[in-house]
């Protein structure tokens, strides 16, 4: 006779597991708010350049001393947003999309970054038909990818996307203007797991981010609003925007390891942790 035992309630795990990653960076050398293509950005307030590289350093150490492996890429002069590589590619086991952008000023990044990925020890590396941010707009989230339109990225590379890696995209439609990027109001925790602020999202995506994620980390408007989404997680510890009391917090409750950095004079260009970070997944 078989006895059929009742399941025991999947609880959350409490240890929650580190994996090394290799990442994409590129020092704010070049950087400068002399332009505005999103609603964070003003052109009279000025940012101190010396002060945003001190900040991108800590970051950068911040994932060194976490074990991770942190590539660089040469900084263009004129292109001040180069900084926020991951715009510049979207890169899944070893296969690599280049990003075409949506503004002239931020246009020439593409062939950059597509350059730099190429010298990497990739598998291949595609030349993008359709405009899209990179990472900006595509999350990897385990077997899915999370891909976010509205502003920036074009639908036409959702579908370039799913048919280049062959996995699963899932669009999603975002409605306010200072969460233009998917990585500004969602952000990836692990393999089953992730956090957002609904109110960027139309309702019918917001819908499917419940049937996916019933169990979501909901951001609250203040911690969106110092992109304390914009976080990069390793699947244990996440690095967000220090200001982010509230979610540092959600997150340790789930078991997470928040890593408060401030990176405020970037926040001035409408970027944070992750805007600066291109993962690079073997
Ligand atoms: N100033 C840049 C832009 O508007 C910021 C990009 C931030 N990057 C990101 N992944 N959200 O394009």
């Amino acid at each position: 006779m078989t006895v059929v035992l009742p399941l025991p309630r999947a609880a959350e795990p409490l240890e929650r597991v580190a994996t090394p990653r290799r990442y994409l960076m590129c020092a704010p050398q070049h950087f400068e708010v002399s332009y505005a293509i999103n609603p964070w950005m003003d052109v009279t307030r000025g940012a101190d350049r010396d002060l945003a590289l001190r900040q991108w350093e800590t970051l950068r150490r911040t994932y060194l001393d976490l074990g991770h492996q942190v590539e660089l890429i040469e900084p263009v002069p004129g292109l001040p947003d180069m900084v926020f590589a991951a715009n510049g590619g979207l890169v899944i086991e070893g296969h690599a999309l280049g990003a075409r952008f949506t503004h002239a000023e931020r246009r020439a990044e593409g062939p950059a970054y597509l350059r730099r990925l190429g010298s990497l020890d990739l598998k291949t590396v595609s030349e993008p038909v359709h405009v899209n941010e990179g990472e900006g707009d595509f999350l990897v989230v385990g077997e899915l990818v999370l891909a976010g339109t509205g502003f920036r990225t074009d639908p036409g590379a959702h579908t370039e996307v799913q048919e280049l890696f062959g996995i699963p995209v899932v669009s999603l439609q975002l409605v306010d203007p200072r969460f233009y990027h998917l990585d500004t109001a969602l952000a990836v925790l692990d393999d089953r797991n992730v956090a957002y602020y609904p109110d960027a999202f139309s309702p019918g995506s917001r819908a499917v981010l419940q049937r996916l994620f019933p169990d979501a980390v909901l951001a609250s408007e203040a911690d969106a609003t110092v992109l304390g989404l914009n976080a990069v997680s390793d699947g244990r510890h996440v690095v967000l925007p220090s200001a982010a009391a509230g979610l540092a917090a959600q997150l340790r409750e789930r078991g997470y390891e928040p890593v408060g950095v401030d990176l405020g004079e970037l926040l001035k260009a409408g970027g944070s942790v992750k805007c600066c970070t291109l993962e690079v997944r073997a």
